[in-house]
């Protein structure tokens, strides 16, 4: 049994290294992903809240004339997992084109949640010198960074600070609440 998950865990890290990329396997190395993406969702302390952007009260929110709604997560994970909790609900780690969404996530969350200061928001450098990328594949048109941000090398991945809008690299493995931007 051991052996079995030892290679399981060995042939995980050998294709995340082909690919170039780094992945959870970086910050939790030991954990299966699949079975903690499961016991994280069952987890009652998670809240989760969905709420749709009102498309006339912000006519421009960066996705077309697709309608979409924002869901807010409050148990912290790395910004790879909280993607794939995204994707698991068919949408993505939010993109934020103007201000005015930014506006409509900062206040969305502190009205749900007083507690939260930074979530993760879509927006990360595949490498150290990339370029920073929204990971929904939109053009990254809008960027609202605090000072001395983005960073570079170690902190590739980005979180909204709930008490002032801003913009703040972070490591992506650190744990944060995170915001998800699904279409209907
Ligand atoms: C989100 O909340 C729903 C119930 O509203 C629950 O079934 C689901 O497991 C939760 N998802 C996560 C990731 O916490
Ligand atoms: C999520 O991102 C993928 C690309 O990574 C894109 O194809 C898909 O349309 C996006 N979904 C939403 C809801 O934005």
């Amino acid at each position: 049994m051991f052996t079995l998950l030892l290679m399981v865990f060995l042939v995980g890290s050998v294709s995340a290294q082909t690919i170039g990329e780094d992945y959870e396997d970086d910050c939790d190395a030991q954990e299966n992903t699949e079975t903690s993406l499961q016991s994280e969702g069952n987890s009652e302390e998670c809240q989760n809240i969905s709420m749709a952007l009102d498309t006339t009260a912000y006519p421009k929110i960066g996705l077309g004339d697709e309608r979409c709604y924002y869901r807010f997560f409050s148990c912290s994970t790395n910004f790879y997992r909280a993607q794939k909790w995204c994707r698991h609900y068919h949408g993505n780690l939010s993109s934020i084109h103007n201000i005015n969404t930014n506006n409509f996530i900062e206040h969305f969350v502190s009205r749900v949640n007083r507690h939260v200061r930074f979530i993760w928001i879509g927006v990360r450098r595949n490498g150290w010198t990339c370029p920073l990328r929204n990971v929904d594949g939109s053009r990254l048109d809008f960027t609202n960074w605090a000072w001395g941000n983005p960073k570079n090398f170690l902190h590739r991945c980005t979180a909204l600070n709930i008490r002032n809008g801003k913009w703040y690299s972070f490591h992506c493995c650190a744990r944060l609440p995170y915001i998800c931007t699904i279409r209907y």
